[in-house]
């Protein structure tokens, strides 16, 4: 019952308490919801998803198959999969409540904003993002551990989900044109080459590897073999814990920083995983479960749908697909899903009132009040809905000095999503923040730490390296987790039966991505892989532009303009959605987005 009410404080927008009695009674009777046809995984790299799929194959479910898969990334996707860096998982079991495995990095306890600040009082951004005060205590071998332990089929030990990925560290693999693309950005190099570990393994005379050629990454593999022998004290204590703590030795001491500033031992130690329970929101007629602070993300997902919601998206859609029929291929205003500019400007708005949410009223639970009952009540959503009028929004003025960090890497996240043939469904987004996190790889354990202390707000309105500005709530602070954008998400039916699993690598782009999918399948129509095809759009409140990917309407965007929005066309894509749907009648598929070059695969119900 604690769950069920914790529950409602964080979703009294739309789930009214005789749902939440009723689903524990529903629960407790045992009976379940109808498990899919299918069992279906999907992630960003084919080599961890092949992984994934065959302990799906060998009896494992859901939580087995996205530990194994999340371990074959650290190896086989360095930019982002990793042991040195942290994420959530969401595990909505069949027959269990939803919970989410926050396992997100923490600052060290010798942590202090000081640091970050020259004589002058004048912010030092760089220290936040590159080096040794960047660096967060990584939670991923925790966070992996406990979804194993606590929600593992008990068919497969530890150590063979772990098995995979140290075949694949030995050996090595071929380097795919993902990862050889990442290793083409000259930021990305030049934080690899500073480091010794880092350079030997991703650069060869200074260039990045190619497609083609194999990674072997001995270091990686004997570390991994100690992580399947002792589980996570294996990296927590002992000597990886002390082969980090060396590394970091060397680090502060070339950037004169005081030892006792950066991660130790004792925080190596003491580093715990957090079990909260997600979010929880209706939307037409569907379950959304995502992610709570110490992420934005879930916040961002729920607030957004709450406001449209109120809109009559439907027979706007409806006034849009008939103008388009009627204007023909020339000068249409809408795309083929019937999104035209007045929806589009519904959701920009809700975006921009989102993220401004994200701004002044997020950061770490354990630290700071989050008062997720107001922010997500019936009252707060309405309140955000009438502001909207027919003409663009303005972005609250931030202090001219504070010239945005925008870089073009930055986007590498990654999420794997899972779903079991008993209807187990996991959501998993894992990061070491920026493309190869800090650069900084620990001699004698094989693996990149993250830098994920750059998600803290810096004072001074200074932006983050994704063009963020936050405020008090999200002030660094000894053993505080640094507020994320990361949204897994799982979809279900008012039966409780998965509907999607779903989430994103991208920062503040997670959730907007995620957003355009289930907005494209829920509302628009659109097939899976059409949604997850389909041109994104991007606001986040500060810079008062909209980012818009090729390939919307020029007719669309036009009209945007003419309702007062700023636009950025970018050549360039963000995100990677990685997705399950369940069709009413239990046939699964899967989307791994076009955006890279991940894979998912579908496997019939197993016969036990
Ligand atoms: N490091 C990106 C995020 O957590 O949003």
């Amino acid at each position: 019952m604690a769950w069920c009410a914790a529950v409602f404080l964080a979703s009294l927008a739309t789930l009214p308490w005789a749902a939440c009695q009723s689903q524990t009674e529903d629960q407790s009777a045992g009976a379940g919801p109808r498990p899919p046809r299918q069992a279906a995984l999907v992630s960003e790299h084919p080599l961890a998803t092949n992984v994934g799929l065959a302990i799906l194959d060998r009896g494992g479910n859901a939580a087995d198959a996205a530990v194994a898969t999340a371990l074959a990334l650290s190896v086989v996707h360095p930019q982002a999969g990793n042991l040195g860096g942290g994420g959530f998982a969401l595990w909505v079991g069949r027959k269990d409540q939803p919970v989410m495995i926050d396992f997100r990095e923490t600052a060290p306890l010798g942590a202090d904003p000081k640091w970050y600040l020259d004589e002058a009082g004048a912010v030092l951004a760089g220290r936040a993002h590159t080096g040794a005060l960047s660096i967060g205590v990584p939670g991923t071998p925790a966070g992996l551990w406990h979804l194993w332990r606590n929600h593992g089929s008990g068919r497969l030990s530890w150590r063979e989900l772990v098995l995979p990925a140290i075949a694949l560290a030995r050996d090595g693999f071929v380097v795919n044109a993902d990862l050889e693309a990442d290793l083409q950005d000259e930021q990305v190099r030049q934080r690899l080459a500073a480091s010794p570990l880092a350079a030997s393994l991703f650069l060869r005379q200074g260039k990045g590897l190619a497609a083609g050629e194999m990674l072997v990454q001995s270091e990686l593999a004997q570390t991994l073999e100690r992580l399947a022998k002792e589980g996570p004290s294996g990296f927590y204590r002992g000597p990886v814990a002390q082969a980090m703590v060396r590394e970091l030795d060397q680090v502060c001491a070339a950037e004169r920083i005081e030892r006792s500033a950066c991660l130790g031992l004792e925080d190596l130690d003491k580093y715990q995983v957090k079990v909260r329970p997600p979010l929880i929101g209706w939307f037409r007629g569907h379950e959304i479960i995502s992610a709570p602070p110490p992420s934005s993300g879930g916040v961002i997902l729920l607030q957004v749908l709450g406001i449209l919601d109120g809109f009559p998206l439907g027979a706007q859609r409806q006034a849009a697909l008939s103008a388009r029929e009627r204007a023909g291929t020339s000068a249409v205003e809408s795309d083929e899903a019937g999104i035209d500019a007045r929806l589009a400007h519904w959701w920009i708005e809700a975006l921009r009132s989102a993220f401004q949410t994200r701004a002044s009223s997020l950061g770490d639970p354990d630290f700071v009040a989050v008062d997720l009952a107001q922010l997500l009540s019936t009252t707060w959503i309405a309140s955000r809905r009438v502001q909207i009028g027919e003409g663009a929004g303005s972005t609250s003025a931030v202090p001219s000095e504070a010239a945005p960090r925008l870089r073009p890497e930055g986007m590498n996240t990654t999420h794997l999503s899972v779903l079991d043939s008993d209807g187990n469904a996991v959501a998993l987004t894992t990061t070491l923040n920026s493309s190869f996190g800090s650069g900084i790889a620990v001699r004698g354990a094989g693996f990149l730490l993250n830098n994920e202390l750059d998600d803290f707000a810096l004072p001074q309105a200074t932006p983050n390296q994704f063009g963020l500005i936050g405020g008090e709530k999200n002030r660094l602070a000894p053993g505080k987790r640094p507020l994320s954008s990361m949204a897994p998400t799982v979809v279900r039916a008012e039966d409780k039966s998965v509907r999607m699993v779903l989430g994103s690598p991208g920062g503040p782009r997670i959730p907007t991505s995620v957003l355009g999918v289930l907005l494209r399948t829920l509302v628009f129509e659109q097939s899976l892989k059409d949604a997850v095809a389909a041109p994104r759009l991007h606001q986040q409140t500060w810079p008062g532009e909209t980012d818009f990917e090729a390939g919307w309407p020029a007719g669309l965007l036009d009209a945007l303009k003419r309702r007062g929005h700023k636009l950025r066309s970018l050549q360039r894509t963000w995100g990677s959605v990685q997705a399950i749907r369940v069709a009413p009648d239990g046939t699964v598929e899967v989307a791994s987005d076009p955006r890279s070059r991940g894979s998912g695969g579908v496997q019939e119900r197993r016969a036990r």
